[in-house]
């Protein structure tokens, strides 16, 4: 675990040395749980995003775009159950005036539980060395028996609180297990609270009388408010989806893990309309292929894994999650979610409209069931980056730090170097780009050795590197160098750009999919 910890700690600090992401208004000391994107995190975050766009309204004829604002009529956040709903349980330590979401608070104590466990196994493990069962030794051993049960009886009360939203037993259990404060090491603990994550501001001067406005804390109500203008300027019919991508705001108590967990964050939201009674058909569909989606990118398989909900809210009857192995554990990534036709419903109850579809074929109205995929891009970038990040030992003994990133979502696709800054060949190593940039992104270099020049690409994960030599001058032939096996080949510069077009190409990836 600590080890783990250690990777990821890395993958932060490499994330800002080489322009992927920095604590936004750093020089100021920073902005909790905001982030920006540098020169190299843009490139990839909008590869994933084009991988994302692309995969739903290039495969699907029926999945169209739409980029909705992110203000939107204040009834909006009623219909859709956010004013009302959309909560986090809070409880402030009363020393050190420090605020934490009680929900976590318990989560924590029964995450220690499960370490006291690991650790009674991992000791007599190497006790007891090979002829050891540890699958024997967790069903037999009163230590462990005895932590097991402990955070059973924790996690019983746990979800019979948050089943009858009993904030009074929330703060019970962290009374009774004594969970104290980590800055005071008090257990001056206060009531727990709802508190809505929604950031809200005002439109209008106050003068006219302001309106009270929310940042959006998802884009998929600007897809369903939009429902009807789409289904008939686009003359749309059922089934069909609507993909947006856009930024969402929500303001999180718990901010932690780097990227993962934002206050202001990105989206990749997609709703497809179906018919009544065809939705569990339609939520199987989706659930694969999204993973799909996921696997193409060649990252081991056993990094991912669904996590189906047990307890569904009030409006699903079907949900799952598609879980990544994050340094810190199996986390959230994308969730894929049968919300009946809740949200349609609801906007036709609050704003008076009529939000259905005219079935040709059944001759009858009805308002649609909706499929929903949810991705955030952040975490997507997340994934991408903790599962690319390698650091090798070399046979000279160096070590490279490399980001094996799929070659399609990479950065930089090329960088050009000349062997040396004289004799015509910087000239040529520039004439190359120039053919190139058309298509791919590329970066020249010609600072320093070669080898330090490849550990540089290796560092943000460049797929390729042209080395410009004297032989280049006389054959028009230069040598690529692959990032993940280190090799290296002479190859004629007309076929430059096939070669690294076949590599780069999200096509290879959409077949996947579509297989
Ligand atoms: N429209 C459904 C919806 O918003 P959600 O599970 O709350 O569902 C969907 O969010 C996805 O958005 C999550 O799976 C996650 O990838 C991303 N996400 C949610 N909150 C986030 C946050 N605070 N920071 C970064 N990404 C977040």
């Amino acid at each position: 675990m600590a080890q783990q910890e250690d990777v990821f700690k890395k993958i932060v600090s490499h994330a800002k040395e080489y322009g992927f992401v920095f604590p936004s208004s750093e020089i100021y000391d920073g902005l909790a749980a905001v982030y920006d994107y540098g020169q190299m995190g843009v490139e990839l975050k909008n590869n994933i995003k084009k991988y994302w766009w692309d995969s739903m309204v290039l495969l699907n004829e029926n999945v169209v775009g739409i980029d909705s604002a992110i203000f939107m009529h204040p009834t909006i956040w009623k219909a859709s159950g956010h004013v009302d709903a959309f909560n986090d349980p809070l409880i402030d330590n009363k020393d050190s005036k420090k605020r934490y979401r009680a929900d976590v608070l318990i989560e924590d104590l029964m995450a220690k539980y499960d370490d006291k466990i690991n650790k009674e196994v991992e000791k007599a493990a190497k006790k007891f060395g090979e002829t050891f069962d540890a699958d024997l030794f967790r069903q037999t051993n009163p230590r462990v028996l005895e932590n097991k049960a402990k955070k059973e009886e924790i996690l019983a009360r746990f979800t019979a609180a948050l089943n009858d939203n009993n904030l009074e037993e929330l703060r019970q259990i962290i009374v009774d297990y004594e969970v104290v404060c980590p800055i005071s090491g008090t257990k001056n603990w206060t009531d727990v609270r709802q508190f809505n994550l929604m950031f809200s501001t005002e439109m209008g001067s106050t003068a006219d009388g302001a309106m009270k406005v929310f940042l959006r804390p998802e884009t998929a109500q600007g897809i369903f408010v939009n429902f009807l203008n789409v289904q008939k300027t686009g003359r749309m019919k059922i089934p069909f989806g609507i993909a947006q991508i856009g930024k969402a705001f929500r303001n999180e108590i718990v901010a932690r893990q780097f990227i993962f967990r934002m206050r202001e964050f990105e989206q990749m939201e997609m709703q497809f309309f179906v018919r009544p009674g065809e939705e569990l058909e339609w939520f199987e569909k989706w659930k694969q292929t999204r993973l799909k989606w996921h696997k193409a990118l060649g990252f081991p398989q056993e990094k991912y894994r669904y996590h189906d909900h047990e307890k569904l809210a009030h409006y699903a009857n079907a949900a799952t999650d598609i879980e990544f192995q994050m340094p810190f554990g199996f986390k959230e990534v994308e969730g894929i979610h049968s919300r009946t036709d809740f949200d349609l419903s609801s906007h036709e109850q609050y704003s008076g409209k009529k939000l259905q579809y005219f079935d040709p074929e059944l001759n009858k109205s009805y308002v649609p069931y909706v499929i929903e995929t949810s991705i955030g891009v952040d975490r997507m970038f997340l994934s991408v980056l903790s599962a690319s990040y390698c650091e090798e030992t070399l046979e000279n003994g160096e070590t490279r730090v490399v980001l094996r990133i799929p070659a399609a979502l990479a950065p930089v696709k090329v960088a050009v170097m000349p062997l040396t800054k004289k004799d015509g060949l910087p000239e040529k190593a520039r004439q190359i780009i120039d053919d190139l940039k058309f298509d791919f992104k590329c970066s020249y270099d010609e600072k320093d050795s070669i080898g330090k020049r490849y550990r540089r690409q290796d560092a943000i994960g460049t797929p390729f590197c042209l080395t410009v030599d004297h032989q280049t001058l006389e054959d028009n032939t230069v040598t690529i160098r692959h990032r993940d096996t280190m090799t290296q080949e002479r190859v004629s510069i007309d076929d430059l750009a096939k070669i690294i077009g076949e590599q780069v190409s999200m096509k290879t990836l959409f077949k996947k999919i579509a297989e």
